[in-house]
């Protein structure tokens, strides 16, 4: 198995009122070649933090990488100047966000942004990019691509900006694609075209994936491995089986308890109650301790570290007497 990403013990601090303030910790994970990753948790968890320190694409003015390696093709794209993440990231790791017209530009056709940034690449004619575009168009299955072309970003529904992005994204074949929240303002049937059509993609190409959700159910679907995310830190990693058919954390276990059913026809409600922590306002003890029904005096105190547990980690007193 080709190890394509490693990222250790990284920690990401924001700059916020003159105080330096962890968004994320002591994260690490790997990713293989061909493989999915799903990142998951709710809402102000620290999945886009990570995400985007990859690519340092977070805000640089207030967010920078204070400790940890991210191990991309022999080199530490924590370490690298942001001119070679530059490089790096255009043409080995693409990223897609969940609202693509943030990351289109709405006085410029698709086709002239496309050629644009498969001509930034690749040194080849205006012609060759226009054909190259139009062939991306179609693999992402956009109607009459040649067409759509010459149309600007809000002449597209949601979904079919998506796919632009998409087509965008994997012109570079990049070697890594990270996916935060593709789907999510997306309605359900387009969603799930939309994950097909990335896993297809992906598969065809080699690729691997990072994807970003809160939806345990996209998980269940698209996952080969699992990070689950809680208020900044790792709370459980293991390969997808595991993770369902096992769950080891509370925090993971409620999630899974709020994946909605084919035949249910209303929406489920959340079934975890109380709300994620902000980063200016951690607890000391388990993050999760004051959500958690296993919670413990020591839970409040204390935070767990990462316990080995089946094959996977594990943040939960317990797991402790498992690691002895
Ligand atoms: N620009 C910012 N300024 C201050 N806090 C931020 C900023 N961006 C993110 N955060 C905080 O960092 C934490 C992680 O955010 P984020 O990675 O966006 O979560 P997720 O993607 O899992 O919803 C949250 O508590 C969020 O409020
Ligand atoms: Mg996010």
């Amino acid at each position: 198995m080709e190890r394509v990403l490693e990222v250790n013990n990284l920690k990401v601090e924001f700059m916020l009122k003159k105080k330096s303030i962890p968004a994320v910790e002591d994260i690490s994970f790997h990713l293989d070649k061909g493989k999915t990753l799903c990142i998951v948790g709710e809402s102000g968890c620290g999945k886009s933090v990570t995400a985007t320190s990859i690519m340092r694409l977070y805000d640089s003015s207030i967010a920078r990488i204070t400790e940890g390696s991210i191990l991309f093709d022999q080199k530490d794209l924590a370490k690298c100047t942001d001119k070679e993440i530059r490089e790096i990231c255009g043409k080995d790791i693409s990223m897609i966000f969940q609202e693509p017209m943030t990351s289109l530009n709405p006085v410029y056709t698709i086709g002239q942004q496309m050629i644009e940034m498969i001509r930034s690449h690749q040194k080849i004619s205006k012609k060759e990019a226009f054909d190259y575009a139009v062939q991306m168009l179609e693999k992402v299955k956009i109607p009459e691509p040649e067409k759509r072309m010459k149309d600007y970003p809000h002449q597209f529904s949601g979904g079919m900006r998506q796919r632009v992005m998409i087509a965008m994204a994997l012109s570079c074949k990049p070697k890594i694609l990270i996916c935060d929240e593709p789907t999510t303002a997306l309605d359900v049937t387009v969603q799930k075209q939309i994950l097909n059509l990335i896993d297809d993609l992906k598969e065809s190409m080699g690729t691997s994936e990072i994807l970003i959700t809160h939806d345990m159910g996209v998980v269940a679907e698209m996952a080969d491995d699992t990070l689950v995310m809680y208020a900044g830190k790792v709370v459980e990693y293991n390969n997808a089986d595991e993770i369902f058919r096992n769950p080891q954390h509370p925090y993971t276990r409620g999630l899974l308890k709020s994946i909605p059913h084919i035949n249910d026809s209303v929406e489920m409600l959340p079934t975890i109650e109380g709300t994620v922590p902000t980063i200016v306002n951690m607890p000391k003890g388990c993050r999760f301790a004051d959500r958690c029904p296993s919670c413990t005096q020591k839970c409040k105190e204390q935070d767990s570290p990462l316990f080995d547990v089946n094959g996977g980690k594990v943040r939960c007193w317990l797991y402790e007497k498992d690691a002895k």
